[in-house]
């Protein structure tokens, strides 16, 4: 990395000059003064603009279920939400009717606040969930409630206030309830998008520096219209070079679930304290989050040869369109090599993948060999379920198995929360050892298993026909199901951040196994987990998430947040480009065709070229790792044909 440049006078006590956006709305001038008090250039961009009241169909339907006596329970999650529905159904019914109505349901306040806002309209609470006030301390209230509140049946209303909460809908449902929500919005996104859209293709364009998000709100409808207008995928990707200011953790938490990180929170929710102490840090943050596209002092420079970042294969996950399609393998480090097979020779598996400077061995030699365009990190998604507190064994010829299996409720409370800095520590060993031996401008996939693949191993023990224990426990015990897959998702999270802080430059989510799930089940028991993982990453580096046989999940997954969509075989790889513009596409050649004759192997590859018709975002990869017995000289006979024909093809476009 380049040394930092030293400040100069201008930026020492403030901005100094830097553009920043603001996405306030009801505050846009007063923070427009502040910026530009603080030496920075101010663009306005509102995100938001207040609903009338009466534009909240939603409440009136509710009110009118509510009088018809359709509701045995409603439940009330946030003091300002209780306030606006209120003044919503007012505007068509008596509030003394509406008070009557819910005493005759039990009435769920989910904290002091719902409570407080309740009593001030004159309704009796039932159940007044205590502290810490999540969802899971609403479940076990209602679960021991004396009331008559058995959910069994039971017609229940939820109010909602801005997102809805999977968690407690889904439990609530697990418990054989009926649920309704009742989402309540105070804002819409603005009536002209037009200043939004601006700002939001100048932060593209690299031609601002600082955001500044104060309100969880503006994040979704920041988002929202990028989305919209097919730029959230390049919006997503350029605030890696723009420094995310965040008024607090409520609004922090958004862009993690959108997939941004926040660079800094100010040390009081203050708008002033927030315009001013990211003034005095801009400069810096700057600095370290370009600091890969800055060369000799010039800034945006396109970055130099050397960096993994400019890499093909970082421009195509990128969604940008590239010279040639970069390939890379799916087990390219494997028994079908030679120089693998050497190896393990000497040492079992399972140490390999816990001896940094083999498995940087093995990593590097894969990808020279072959010539891919970027290295996968050599290890195996099952390592990290040893500390999580699973026993792993890899049986010769049998693959891998698990001895301490997690059956029900009582063996996922004994699982662990891992510190992977300490109990994978192996991994980002032979992260920093690949880094340091590999081609400086070969990026470095790392990856981990996703929470579902990994619960069923642990969950079965091994690999599954029909996944039959881990589908018993999801539909059984659907507190255990999330609590194990929450545990995953953490772990999960934390270990990818660390891999990619240690030198990664992409990382690969399999959840190989998925493609068992319905959509109904993914969505319920999957899609929330999994987007966790994604939102804990940071927003600049590219994500993949793969799975097989997954046709029928394609749109969820990609509700989960990736950048990038890795599929199999069995489905069009040109229909996943028509189906999702903006996201790029890892796939999808059988790896069974690498078994055939080398002309076949060449026919298809160029076959599958012609399917994607030049689009950008291809990243070439199998639709599941390499057989065993794949000849090596197929392999590459792969890698170049897919680089021939695709530079060809390029220049002819
Ligand atoms: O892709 C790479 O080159 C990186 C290394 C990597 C391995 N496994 C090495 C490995 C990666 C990314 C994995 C992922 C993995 N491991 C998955 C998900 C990917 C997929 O295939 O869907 C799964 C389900 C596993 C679990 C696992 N590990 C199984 C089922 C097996 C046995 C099957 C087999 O091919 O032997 C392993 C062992 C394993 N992992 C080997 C390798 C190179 C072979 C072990 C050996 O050398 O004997």
């Amino acid at each position: 990395m380049p040394a930092r440049e030293p400040s100069t006078p201008e930026d020492a006590g403030g901005f100094g000059g830097l553009r920043v956006v603001s996405f306030e709305s009801r505050m846009a001038s007063e923070t427009a003064r502040l910026v530009e008090k603080a030496g920075g250039i101010a663009i306005s961009a509102p995100s938001m603009r207040e609903l009338p009241l009466a534009e909240h169909p939603a409440a009136l339907d509710f009110a009118t279920a509510l009088l018809a006596g359709r509701f045995d329970v409603v439940v009330f999650l946030t003091g300002v939400g209780t306030r606006l529905l209120f003044s919503a159904m007012e505007t068509a019914h008596r509030r003394s009717t509406l008070v009557s109505a819910l005493s005759r349901t039990t009435v769920v306040a989910r904290g002091p606040k719902p409570v407080k806002a309740l009593r001030e309209l004159g309704v009796p609470v039932t159940v007044a969930v205590p502290e810490p006030n999540t969802w899971r301390e609403l479940l076990s209230a209602l679960d021991e409630s004396d009331q008559a509140t058995s959910l069994d049946g039971a017609r229940v209303a939820v109010q909602e206030y801005g997102i809805s909460n999977e968690r407690l809908l889904a439990g609530l449902a697990a418990r054989g309830a009926t649920v309704q929500p009742v989402p309540v919005y105070r804002w819409a996104l603005p009536a002209d998008r037009r200043p939004l859209l601006d700002a939001i293709r100048e932060i593209i364009a690299r031609t601002v520096d600082v955001a500044l998000f104060t309100s969880a709100t503006q994040v979704h409808h920041v988002m929202t219209a990028a989305d919209d207008a097919d730029l959230g995928s390049e919006l997503r990707a350029a605030f890696a070079e723009v420094v995310v200011a965040s008024i607090g953790p409520v609004c922090t938490e958004a862009l993690q679930a959108s997939g941004l990180a926040a660079d800094l929170e100010p040390s009081r929710a203050r708008l002033g304290v927030l315009v001013r102490e990211t003034s005095e840090r801009a400069a810096d943050l700057i600095d370290r989050k370009r600091s890969h596209l800055r060369a000799s002092g010039e800034p945006r420079k396109p970055a130099a040869a050397g960096d993994p970042n400019a890499s093909l294969f970082m421009r195509a996950c990128r969604g940008e369109r590239t010279e040639r399609t970069p390939i890379w393998l799916m087990r390219q480090a494997g028994r079908y090599m030679q120089e693998y097979r050497e190896v393990r020779a000497r040492v079992p598996f399972i140490e390999l993948c816990k001896n940094p400077d083999l498995a940087a061995e093995v990593t590097i030699t894969a990808q020279e060999r072959i010539g891919a365009d970027a290295a996968i990190l050599f290890s195996d998604i099952l390592l990290i379920l040893e500390p999580i507190g699973l026993g792993l064994e890899y049986l010769r010829g049998e693959g891998p198995s698990i001895s301490r299996v997690v059956r029900g409720g009582g063996d996922v409370a004994r699982l662990r929360e891992i510190e992977p800095a300490e109990s994978l520590h192996f991994v980002f060993d032979a992260v920093r050892a690949i880094r340091a031996g590999l081609a400086p401008d070969i990026p470095l996939v790392g990856f981990s298993g996703a929470p579902f693949t990994l619960a069923s191993y642990a969950i079965e023990g091994g690999g599954s026909r029909n996944y039959v224990e881990t589908k018993k426990l999801m539909y059984g015990d659907e507190g255990a199901w999330h609590a194990m897959m929450e545990l995953l998702a953490r772990a999960v999270g934390s270990y990818l951040r660390q891999q990619l802080e240690c030198g990664c430059q992409a990382v690969q989510l399999f959840d190989s196994w998925v493609g068992c799930l319905s959509p109904g089940d993914y969505e319920r028991y999957v899609l929330p987990h999994t987007r966790a993982v994604i939102g804990a990453l940071p927003g600049g580096a590219p994500v993949i998430h793969f799975g097989t046989d997954t046709a029928t999940l394609l749109e969820l997954q990609i509700a989960a947040g990736a950048g990038v969509i890795g599929v199999d075989h069995r489905v069009r790889i040109g229909g996943v480009f028509e189906r999702f513009p903006g996201v790029a596409v890892q796939g999808n050649l059988d790896p069974v065709v690498l078994m055939s004759d080398v002309d076949v192997v060449r026919a298809r590859a160029v076959e599958l070229l012609e399917e994607v018709d030049g689009r950008p975002g291809h990243i070439f990869n199998l639709g599941h790792g390499i057989l065993p017995a794949t000849p090596v000289d197929n392999v590459i006979a792969l890698v170049d044909t897919v680089h021939e024909a695709s530079e060809k093809r390029a220049t002819r476009i």
